[in-house]
């Protein structure tokens, strides 16, 4: 039977146990096999969530089995040296994620308090009310509906919603749940907006609950959500340098822990300012961040890449110092890492990309 929530009423003309069990049987039949569906573990099902905060479900596939079997249990996570989680977690962006899990995992084992509640999840660094939602309601079962970017889309479309308040999203999102299967039925929810109920040409025909769906019966699926004109991202050149010393090594340094992709190291560099060219940054950065004169060289490589607030166009060039020794001014740590040791520390991808173009052309010379 199906308990009822007297605060979230379902709007008479849509029955939440009707709307439920279709929903649910199209779920049942078709959910793609994810390697943390079935988790009972509330660890396991946190990583997972965290992960797809900002992440493509195909895309952290991969990431959360090897994270798992490298930390399988908090207190594995807790002990761990940060630099082993970036390092596996390279490539998914959004590094803030790495850090404030580690630290959540450390909160747990200091205190020895596990959370058992969505309110008490919500306090953990890194979680926000949709994740702590939804964590809450596949491990706890805890009746709490959660609303991320695909679910606001399938609810502004059932609902032929235009309003945006997340306050209101989110009273609808509640007055459809299914109690007896909360878990069950957030991640329907996620299932149908990325599968079926997709931002551009949905699939109605196909759509379990398309005989409930009000932009449906308009003949508008695609009016809704009312999109939002995005800014175009801006764009900044940046230019690092390519230090080697008599051994072939490569001089790399740390970001700092706090701020964008803090803790990951990159070879030394920065922005353009205006009007100067790549070689002028890279010799006005290595003398700024590393106190050395140097003559630069050949552009080793040029690499486009997209962050989520801005775009940026790296330069790498080989350079050879002509007076002094590499410090960092601002006293980050640094090394000078062999290129096959290079692996072993975490890089931005536009960074990594260009190492692996290095590290490349020393195994073809090394085999030549
Ligand atoms: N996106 C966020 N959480 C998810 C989950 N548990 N399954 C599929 N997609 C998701």
């Amino acid at each position: 039977m199906e308990s009822t929530n007297p605060s979230h009423p379902c709007p008479p003309a849509i029955r939440r146990e009707e709307f439920s069990t279709s929903l649910l049987a199209w779920y049942d039949a078709n959910h793609r096999d994810l390697p943390w569906r079935g988790a009972t573990d509330l660890y396991a099902i946190w990583v997972s969530e965290v992960m797809l905060q900002q992440t493509r479900v195909e895309y952290v596939r991969g990431y959360y089995t090897r994270f798992l079997d490298a930390f399988p249990t908090v207190e594995d996570l807790a002990s761990a040296h940060l630099d082993e989680i970036l390092r596996l977690w390279e490539g998914m962006g959004y590094y803030g994620r790495a850090h404030r899990l580690h630290a959540a995992a450390r909160e747990i084992v200091r205190t020895g308090q596990t959370p058992s509640s969505s309110e008490e999840l919500l306090a953990l660094p890194g979680l926000g009310p949709y994740s702590s939602r939804a964590i809450a309601s596949i491990a706890f079962g805890e009746p709490v509906a959660a609303v991320d970017g695909n679910v606001r889309r399938v609810i502004s479309r059932i609902f032929a919603h235009h309003g945006d308040p997340m306050k209101e999203i989110q009273a609808l999102a509640d007055s459809l749940l299914c109690y007896d299967r909360p878990g069950d039925f957030n991640q329907s929810m996620m299932e149908l907006g990325s599968q079926i109920c997709t931002p551009k040409r949905p699939q109605c025909s196909n759509c379990p609950v398309q005989s409930f769906c009000r932009a449906w019966l308009e003949g508008s699926p695609g009016a809704y959500p009312l999109s939002k004109k995005k800014d175009a991202l801006p764009h900044y050149d940046v230019a690092v340098g390519v230090l080697r010393d008599s051994s072939g090594k490569i001089f790399i340094q740390q970001r700092p822990a706090k701020g964008l992709l803090g803790g990951l190291w990159e070879l030394p560099g920065g922005k353009a300012m205006s009007g100067e060219s790549g070689k002028q940054t890279c010799r006005r950065e290595l003398h700024e961040e590393l106190g050395v004169k140097v003559v630069v060289g050949d552009l080793i490589a040029e690499v486009k890449h997209a962050y989520s607030h801005f775009k940026i166009t790296l330069r790498a060039y080989t350079c050879t110092i002509t007076d002094g020794e590499p410090v960092s001014t601002a006293g980050l740590k640094s090394r000078w890492v062999d290129p096959h040791q290079l692996h072993q520390f975490a890089f931005p991808r536009a960074n990594r990309r260009i190492l692996d173009l290095l590290t490349l052309s020393t195994q073809e010379s090394d085999s030549s």
